[in-house]
């Protein structure tokens, strides 16, 4: 049976044509009125029961959350609130709900409490908006990339390299853990594994992205990321979406360039795509705003922080121009810092990039050229020998958004920055054959896709913009 979808129903004007429509009850009110939503938008299409003696089986049946099919004319609506309505005069049950045990009340649930719910949490607005604004995210993020003529590439997810260099990875193996092959010194045999050696869940496919864009020249990857890092923030997950463009013959700049615009687009479109989603999750922030302390309310709601993202350029700045802000700033001078910034060469931590971004500049901002020690074995070495071509784009309310950085192309440098990190080169001679053979400067950044689906939708919790959120501890669904 083809139903209609409530959005088109609701758009519609064929009035006193006969249509029928599939969803879940949202409420039920005065045995006549029922609230149906289908997931095709935040909109619930009332239903308004036309016919007299509705069965008490029947009655008993309609609650919330049970699936119904309703057939029936579409007609002006006669309350307020609504433009149409259906006057329905066949119900079938498709789905019964249990309303003493079903967990979506019509009601405001916490968070924290539709977390535990995950399978049902959908089914609430504000996660179906949240949803239907990360596929159109998604979808824009396509499109932005294959309008600029790049080419969307899928880089494997089991890899043997560790690319950020960071060793935090997700051991992949059919080994069994209690009774392990061992080799001569004592240690699990990986040679007896199913690779052959060891493997993991991929941290990044910018390697393997690296070696596409020197043939295709413009590509870029979307796809899983995992990171075994026992961060319990509002902006980790272990297991999220990375996008990430690799350009041949790009360098730092162009790189920047091309973010900037990428992301600028992206939310455009995604403004114009899901006005209605986008305008109930600005109400909803701003309530959620109205409850808290006055110095810690934002001083823009949700459309208005995203137009002021498109419409200013960001701010591009040095780690050395932010370094002496920072350690000039007032926080840090009364202590204020948990880290405090006093010595060239410190890791940024997210205080200090919020600082810039939220209280300096007060919008976007690059910071570019890191100290080397800091940054991953990748990164192009700048004349200086201190610092790399990086840059990172740091984000009201979210911190880094983007990590990217010019690669070093240059074979021999490479080398040296491998040795000196001590990195297996062995794993890495496919890497470094790139070097060899028709090496060109090259450029790429990462965005981790939640942390703008966060920015866009102004969720506060990561966990709250994937649809079943991996953490430490916490793997159900
Ligand atoms: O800065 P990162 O680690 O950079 C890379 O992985 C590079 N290989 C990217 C590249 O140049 N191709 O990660 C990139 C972005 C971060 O800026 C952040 O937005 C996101 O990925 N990210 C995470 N998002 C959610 N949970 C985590 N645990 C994340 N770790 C990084
Ligand atoms: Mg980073």
């Amino acid at each position: 049976m083809q139903a209609e979808k409530i959005k088109t129903l609701l758009a519609s004007t064929k009035f006193n044509q006969v249509f029928t429509v599939q969803g879940w009850v949202k409420t039920f009110r005065a045995n006549r009125f029922i609230a149906l939503n289908d997931g095709s938008t935040i909109n619930n299409l009332q239903c308004v029961v036309a016919f007299e003696n509705l069965e008490e089986a029947l009655l008993k049946r309609i609650t919330t959350g049970a699936a119904l099919q309703l057939k029936g004319a579409l007609v002006e609506s006669q309350g307020g609130g609504q433009q149409v309505e259906l006057q329905v005069n066949e119900i079938e049950v498709l789905g019964d709900s249990d309303p003493e045990k079903y967990p979506i009340q019509p009601k405001k649930h916490s968070l924290e409490f539709l977390r535990e719910k995950a399978h049902l949490r959908v089914r609430t607005t504000t996660f179906s908006a949240v949803m239907r604004v990360r596929s159109a995210l998604s979808f824009a993020v396509h499109q932005f990339f294959q309008e600029e003529g790049f080419y969307y590439i899928n880089t494997p997810i089991i890899t043997g390299s560790d690319a950020e260099g960071a060793g935090e990875m997700f051991r992949v193996t059919t080994l069994d853990p209690k009774t392990p092959p061992l080799d001569e010194a004592g240690n699990p045999d990986y040679k007896k594994d199913f690779f052959g050696k060891e493997t993991n869940l991929t941290v990044s496919g910018q390697l393997e992205a690296e070696a596409y864009a020197l043939g295709l020249g413009e590509v870029y990857t979307f796809g899983p990321t995992f990171r075994a890092e026992n961060s319990n923030t509002t902006r980790h997950l272990a297991e999220f979406w990375m996008i990430e463009p690799e350009m041949a013959f790009y360098d730092l700049s162009d790189n920047m360039n091309l973010a900037e615009k990428f992301i600028t687009t992206v939310l455009k479109n995604v403004l114009e795509r899901c006005e209605e989603d986008l305008q109930f999750l600005d109400q909803r922030l701003a309530k959620e705003d109205q409850s808290k302390p006055q110095n810690e309310r934002s001083t823009m709601g949700l459309i208005e922080k995203i137009k002021f993202v498109i419409n200013n350029d960001f701010k591009r700045i040095s780690y050395t121009e932010a370094f002496d802000i920072l350690r000039n700033s007032q926080p840090n001078r009364k202590k204020k810092f948990k880290f405090p910034v006093n010595e060239w060469g410190v890791d940024l931590q997210s205080e200090h990039e919020r600082f810039l971004v939220e209280k300096h500049f007060k919008c976007p901002v690059i910071l570019f050229d890191y100290p080397a020690n800091i940054k991953a074995f990748y990164m192009r070495r700048n004349e200086d020998e201190k610092t790399v071509r990086a840059m990172d784009i740091l984000f009201p309310g979210i911190g880094e958004i983007v990590g990217g950085s010019q690669r070093e192309e240059r074979l021999d440098v490479l080398e040296q920055r491998i040795k000196e990190m001590n990195i297996d080169a062995e794993e890495l001679w496919w890497y470094l054959d790139l070097r060899r053979f028709g090496s060109v400067p090259h450029s790429g950044f990462g965005l981790g896709f939640e942390r703008l689906v966060q920015f866009t939708t102004g969720m506060n919790n990561i966990r709250d913009v994937i649809p079943f959120p991996r953490t430490p501890q916490n793997a159900s669904f």
